[in-house]
């Protein structure tokens, strides 16, 4: 091989994750709703970024840039707010994680091609591969729809599973859509283990008996693709409509409910920059599609997300309930239940409650609020397990991959049911 070519490869594997170079980690430990909503109200002033949330009885974990360190301390010691350093260098955890992510990649058997590896991440091709293998094995069964091209070019897939063709109006519809931010790659996992369970391995008929399925694995396949090859902790779109230097839209702040009146940022660079206007981005239009297209039977949207344990319902700006409270948090424990029932003892319980409360800060234009606001009555999202619980780094450890799919389901098939039972029209 030529010499450049050499210190081209070189160069690049150094150059991984250099710009968390001097970034660290923290845990934090509210004791009370005050610390955990003052947490929430430095978020944009410290540009602080919670990978995890936290809740009153539970640790968040959030990174802090190196011009914010200092302040970040003093500001907790004095409020009183209990934390310990994570990671001292974000850069060399990040290149850990590489670590430990490739050699169980190596140690493992490979993955027959349009199999689905549930003991490591799973790469946009490789979710590619196992959707399109699936719509061409069962026909029947499943439908490939590419409604769209992402930003960069990218096919936006999904897939309708119908034992009906989805022409049955008596059945009800559950939406699962996932990863519309793009670092979260726990989500993607959940996504395609449910078309796993309704399609290759059927083992509940009445999941189909009852219900059409529509399942968004990547909603955001840019950032998804850029969280693997370039910036790690990438969450938002990559579009460039409103800013070349700061490229990208926080999806889960696009969408058209109280757009852009509470934490969100208007600054372009900020990781949640709701756009330069509701819908903006191709990505979200999509979403938005799907919900109106199958509204009239659609009985319960899930929008996958990491990490903190919790299902979480409307309303996100202002922490109101809405008028099927009652339901969004009966059926919230019930899913939550199933999942306890099918975790592991070290795994954090799910907390079920309205968003704004339960994570301490305020969110405008979510997904699950606006397809709440127009009238899917069963609306949430999903923040999946990630840490504590003697997690290092800043993946979910890959081991864990499996049981995570496995007990969503658990939760997701459960909730499917009682949606059904509630609001359907068998
Ligand atoms: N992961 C979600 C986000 O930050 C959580 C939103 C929860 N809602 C809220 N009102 N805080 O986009
Ligand atoms: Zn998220």
């Amino acid at each position: 091989m030529k010499n450049w070519v050499w210190i081209l490869l070189v160069s690049a594997a150094f150059a991984k994750h250099e710009e968390y170079a001097g970034w660290k980690s923290y845990f934090v430990a509210p004791t009370t709703q005050e610390q955990l909503e003052f947490l929430g109200s430095i978020r944009d002033v410290l540009d602080l970024d919670y990978l995890s949330y936290a809740t009153v009885d539970r640790n968040g974990l959030v990174l802090v840039k190196p011009e914010h360190q200092e302040e970040f301390i003093s500001t907790l010691n004095n409020q009183g707010i209990n934390y310990r350093v994570h990671a001292e260098d974000v850069k060399k955890q990040l290149d850990n994680d590489d670590e430990q992510i490739e050699a169980r990649r190596s140690s493992l058997r490979s993955t027959p091609e349009g199999e689905m590896p549930y003991d490591n991440y799973q790469p946009l091709d490789v979710i590619y591969n196992y959707i399109d293998k699936v719509a061409e094995q069962y026909p029947d069964v499943v439908t490939l729809v590419t409604p769209a091209n992402s930003f960069e070019g990218y096919p936006i897939k999904y897939l309708k599973i119908s034992s009906s063709n989805f022409e049955d109006p008596t059945k009800s519809v559950i939406f699962i859509e996932s990863t519309i931010h793009a670092r979260e790659w726990i989500a993607p996992p959940t996504a395609t283990y449910a078309i796993h369970k309704l399609v290759e391995n059927l083992t509940d008929p009445e999941l189909l008996e009852k219900f059409d399925w529509i399942i968004l694995p990547v909603a955001n396949p840019d950032g998804y693709v850029f969280s693997f090859e370039t910036s790690r902790f990438w969450r938002k779109t990559r579009s460039t409509e409103f800013s070349t230097s700061c490229p990208g839209v926080d999806g889960n702040r696009n969408f058209d409910f109280f757009w852009n009146t509470i934490g969100t940022s208007s600054n372009l660079c900020a990781d949640n920059y709701a756009g330069g206007r509701p819908f903006s981005e191709v990505e979200t239009r999509v979403v938005r599609d799907i919900i109106h297209e199958h509204l009239d039977r659609m009985v319960m949207y899930l929008s996958m997300h990491s990490y903190g344990s919790m299902i979480l319902y409307s309303w996100g700006h202002d922490g109101s309930l809405s008028n099927q409270a009652f339901s969004l948090h009966s059926v919230g424990i019930s899913m939550a239940d199933a999942i306890y029932e099918n975790s592991l003892p070290h795994f954090p319980r799910y907390s079920v409650g309205n968003s704004r409360l339960v994570v301490g800060y305020a969110a405008s234009g979510i997904s699950a609020d606006y397809a709440h606001a127009v009238g899917v009555p069963l609306s949430y999202t999903y923040e999946l397990p990630g840490f504590g619980g003697g997690f290092v780094g800043f993946h979910l450890n890959p081991r864990y991959i499996k049981q995570v799919a496995e007990e969503t389901w658990e939760g997701i098939a459960v909730g499917a049911k009682r949606a059904g039972a509630l609001f359907g029209n068998q």
